[in-house]
């Protein structure tokens, strides 16, 4: 058993301001739990006796490797094929007719978790594009985390999880698993070579020359407070082209903060100059 496993007030404030102002999510006090249950793997594994001591072994630049493995392990990844398709319809009926028709079509998931986003993404591009052959069209895909982002890139996933895709496309897209890989989906070549997979950390400026067509940043803002949300939501409405849209998550919002982004129904916001 490791000793000194209670996590203090004071050391969980002092990972607060470490983790806020690295990577923006902010761990509220109602978390100090989850946190503590995210960050024992990472004792156990470093075989440090305490969040102190662990603390201190992460902020030293020589261990680097372990303050991402950290961030790997405190990040809330949950993602899903065809999350709230609301999105996807309205990218069929309002987006997708005109950017069938351009030459250049760039697309950014830029929290896109293990893949199911951008998956789906490329799926209905691919349904709606017909003249994609003749067109250059890159999705690329940003996480923090680099667990999420290999298992993107694997892009292998379970029975259960393709659940939410359409059958037809499923087998148009993805090869059915054999042997040691039954049970699982491997998603097919013509399908990733219009993605693109890159670690980017929200929070520092972004080292893209890309302007984007749309951008998908769904369901991280809800880990952030109002002035980051407010800088990120400002870079990200910089990275688009005039006339290219925002999606948040359902449960996220842009009321309240100053953006010259316009609202054209929930969750979707649109760079109207
Ligand atoms: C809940 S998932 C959302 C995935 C997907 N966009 C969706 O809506 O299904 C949130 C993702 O944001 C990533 N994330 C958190 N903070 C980040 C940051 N500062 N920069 C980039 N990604 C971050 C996490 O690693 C996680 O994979």
């Amino acid at each position: 058993m490791f000793e000194g496993l209670n996590l203090s007030d004071e050391e969980f404030q002092l990972y607060q301001k470490l983790i806020y102002d690295s990577v923006g999510i902010n761990f509220t006090d109602n978390k100090k739990q989850l946190l503590v249950s995210r960050l024992r793997k990472r004792l156990e594994m470093t075989g440090l006796s305490s969040y102190a001591a662990y603390r201190r072994y992460v902020t030293d630049p020589n261990n680097a490797e372990e303050f991402v493995q950290m961030i790997n392990a405190i990040s809330t990844n949950k993602t899903d094929f065809f999350r709230e398709p609301q999105h996807f319809d309205f990218l069929k009926h309002y987006v997708y007719p005109d950017l069938s028709k351009k030459k250049q079509v760039r697309i950014w998931s830029a929290a896109s978790s293990s893949g199911e986003e951008l998956y789906t993404l490329g799926i209905t591009v691919m349904e709606n594009f017909p003249n994609l052959v003749n067109q250059d069209i890159k999705i690329l895909g940003t996480d923090i985390s680099t667990k999420v982002l290999g298992e993107a890139e694997q892009g292998v996933y379970s029975e259960e999880s393709v659940g939410p895709i359409p059958g037809l496309m499923l087998r148009k897209y993805f090869l059915k698993g054999q042997g040691r890989w039954e049970g699982h989906y491997l998603v097919k070549d013509e399908l990733k070579k219009l993605i693109h997979f890159r670690r980017l950390n929200l929070m520092q400026p972004f080292p893209l020359s890309a302007a984007f067509d749309f951008i998908f940043c769904r369901n991280v803002m809800i880990y952030f407070d109002k002035p980051t949300r407010e800088d990120l939501v400002a870079r990200l409405a910089a990275q688009l082209l005039p006339g290219g849209y925002l999606f948040i998550g359902n449960a996220e919002s842009l009321s309240g903060l100053k953006t010259t982004l316009k609202y054209v129904q929930p969750a979707i916001y649109r760079k109207v100059y």
